[in-house]
């Protein structure tokens, strides 16, 4: 698989983007559409899923190399282990092959790599390449991959709640964040989704409750360094109030002033 050195002027100026709001912080990706990719070229569904590997470690690069700290990327649900068992073997066989590699090379781009989901999922041999995976990076901070893999957002919510019953808490809007695989991570700014589909699918949706959302009629293997570049060129114009009044977002030293000034007037 081919390699890129990190662009150090991009991430620069990537950085830059970010602090001004202008590039996600955060990208989720729903990767959909191998099977009808393969159908169109008469391919099995497997080789569908060979070239969207490919093609997640472009983006996983080009998004790296542009200056996004975080990208999670949707490979494998917990409904989508109801497939046939010779396409989860492929996909098993995929990770087997490719997985740990491929994860080292994000290691050496100082992003943390993280799996999230139920691993008990996967066959035994699988779950130890997919925590292995993830030991090199694990001192990184600031960066990072997420591969959903026997991901849904439901379970990773339920999950959540348990542990703080578990530990007779009461749940916050923080601590549960806290509580989710993503910790410690900025919500995701950017949900993109390819293959013609308008929906979530379970896809981190406590995290995305204020994410813009960017559909792509193209089927992933075709979805192109370009055609996410054209995602975040979108995302850069788009207008994000987070519930608030356009004037509180252009003027944001004054609302804290309003609320200084009430503060100040509830102490006296
Ligand atoms: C959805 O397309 C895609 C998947 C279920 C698998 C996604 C996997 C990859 C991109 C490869 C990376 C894999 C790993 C294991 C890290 P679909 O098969 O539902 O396509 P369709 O909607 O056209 O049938």
């Amino acid at each position: 698989m081919k390699k890129n050195r990190i662009n150090k002027d991009e991430t620069s100026r990537g950085a830059k983007n970010a602090r001004a709001g202008l590039l996600p912080r955060h990208i989720g990706i729903i990767m959909d559409g191998n099977g009808r990719w393969a159908k169109k070229r008469l391919l099995p569904r497997s080789a569908g899923h060979r070239f969207g590997m490919d093609r997640m470690m472009g983006l996983l690069r080009h998004a790296l190399d542009a200056g996004v700290s975080y990208v999670t990327v949707y490979a494998l649900s917990t409904e989508n282990f109801k497939r046939p068992k010779e396409e989860l073997e492929g996909l098993f066989n995929l990770i087997r092959k490719y997985f740990v590699p491929c994860m080292h090379e994000i290691a050496e781009r100082k992003a943390r790599v993280r799996v999230l989901g139920d691993l008990s999922l996967f066959p035994a041999d699988v779950r130890e390449l997919l925590i292995e995976a993830q030991k090199e990076s694990e001192a990184y901070e600031g960066r990072g991959v997420n591969v959903a893999l026997g991901y849904g957002s439901r379970a990773e919510i339920v999950r959540a709640a348990n542990i703080a019953v578990k530990e007779g808490r009461e749940l916050t809007e923080e601590s549960l964040s806290s509580l989710l695989y993503t910790a410690g991570q900025p919500d995701p700014d950017l949900i993109i989704r390819t293959g013609k589909e308008l929906r979530l699918s379970n896809f981190l949706l406590w995290q995305s409750a204020y994410a813009e959302l960017y559909f792509s009629e193209k089927l992933f293997p075709d979805f192109s360094d370009r055609d996410l570049d054209e995602a975040l060129k979108e995302y850069a114009g788009r207008k994000r109030r987070f519930g608030k009044t356009d004037e509180q977002m252009e003027n944001p030293s004054a609302e804290k002033e309003e609320k200084n000034t009430k503060e100040k007037g509830a102490d006296e």
